[in-house]
């Protein structure tokens, strides 16, 4: 019988569950087990793992989560021996694996000698080689609610409210939660603002409405300023974490313009959230695609979203720099056309 391990790696995204649940379904149904590795990486390094079956995943897509466990703490740089040893010992053909860049570069390192077939992850949506990944359209809807939510309370206080985003030096979740809810400003990375630009804009809108709304990303900066680092966490591919910035431009905008202001910073909320439609379909037909590659044996590609279309790249397409906004990307376009800020 053809046995593959399955892992997820990184931070968790909604839709993790649901690569898992089609995946095993239709392995399962090809006659291959799937052993289903705990913890991303430290369970292959410890020997965690467990059989998963079809019967035990249903319904399985529908939750927040990893129903695998994931870890973004573990490395594979200087332990590619023990790791490949252990791979081995699971008796394995090879691994399917969930992840984001940090996943990626560390399975590279092993790649000559583990067959590999890789699912791009993050809500962040930042991965080279893929459209749109998994977890995005979750995390922008969490976002649009919350913009959503929060004008009642700018309105009824006459506030500013200021809503904090993920997504590292990428602002693409700030940009498609913002957008669709009409957020008045939106801040991203990829655009440094000016100070002076903004406080303009707020004092215009300050005339005319009672509550603002400015949706920021965590890493965006004014111009000439550097984004602002919350704290860093050891041993993780990308230490820094960005935090800290939606709280301090409330107080500049309130002491600049008198208009009280609050922040909200989302979190992780945007990660813990069962998935959208739009991010369960991308999960199904994701998995389905990653069983057709085990049983074509199309090992060290990816399953990419691309034109509308799930499709297959080398591995190392998902390896490049951070994907970020383009300057004249059709969303800062539409946001510019509707009088936004950004
Ligand atoms: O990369 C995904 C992401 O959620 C980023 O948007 C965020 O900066 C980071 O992970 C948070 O990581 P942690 O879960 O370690 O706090």
């Amino acid at each position: 019988m053809r046995k593959v391990g399955l892992l997820t790696g990184g931070g968790d995204a909604p839709g993790l569950n649901g690569i898992i649940e089609s995946t095993v379904r239709v392995l399962n149904n090809q006659g291959v087990e799937v052993i289903g590795i705990c913890d991303g990486f430290e369970g292959v390094f410890e020997g965690r793992h467990k059989i998963l079956k079809s019967s035990e995943m249903v319904g399985a897509h529908t939750l927040a989560g990893t129903l695998l466990g994931t870890s973004n703490k573990s490395r594979v740089a200087g332990r590619e021996d023990e790791f490949v040893q252990q791979i081995e010992k699971m008796g394995i053909e090879g691994l399917l694996f969930a992840g984001g860049d940090g996943t990626f570069e560390a399975l590279s390192r092993v790649q000559s000698r583990v067959k590999l077939i890789g699912v791009p992850k993050t809500i962040d949506n930042d991965l080279q080689g893929t459209d749109q990944t998994f977890g995005f359209d979750t995390a922008c809807a969490v976002v649009a609610e919350s913009v959503d939510a929060l004008r009642a309370t700018a309105d009824a206080h006459s506030r500013v409210m200021i809503v904090e985003t993920m997504g590292r030096t990428a602002g693409w979740i700030a940009l498609g939660g913002g957008l669709a809810a009409y957020s008045d400003a939106i801040l991203i990375p990829e655009r440094p603002f000016d100070r002076t630009e903004l406080l303009n804009f707020i004092k215009q809108k300050q005339k005319s409405m009672r509550g603002l709304l400015i949706t920021v990303s965590e890493g965006c900066r004014a111009a000439g300023e550097e984004a602002s680092v919350a704290f860093k966490v050891a041993n993780s591919p990308q230490q820094e974490r960005f935090g800290g910035f939606a709280q301090s431009l409330a107080r500049w905008i309130e002491d600049s313009t008198g208009w009280e202001s609050r922040h909200v910073v989302l979190g992780h909320l945007q990660r813990s959230r069962h998935p959208t439609t739009m991010d369960r379909f991308l999960t199904l037909s994701m998995g389905v695609e990653l069983a057709k590659m085990v049983k074509e044996q199309a090992w060290g590609q990816a399953v990419i979203y691309r034109d509308g279309k799930i499709k297959r790249a080398p591995i190392v397409d998902m390896m490049k720099p951070a994907r970020l906004v383009p300057q004249n990307h059709e969303w800062v376009r539409m946001a510019q056309d509707l009088g936004l800020f950004i």
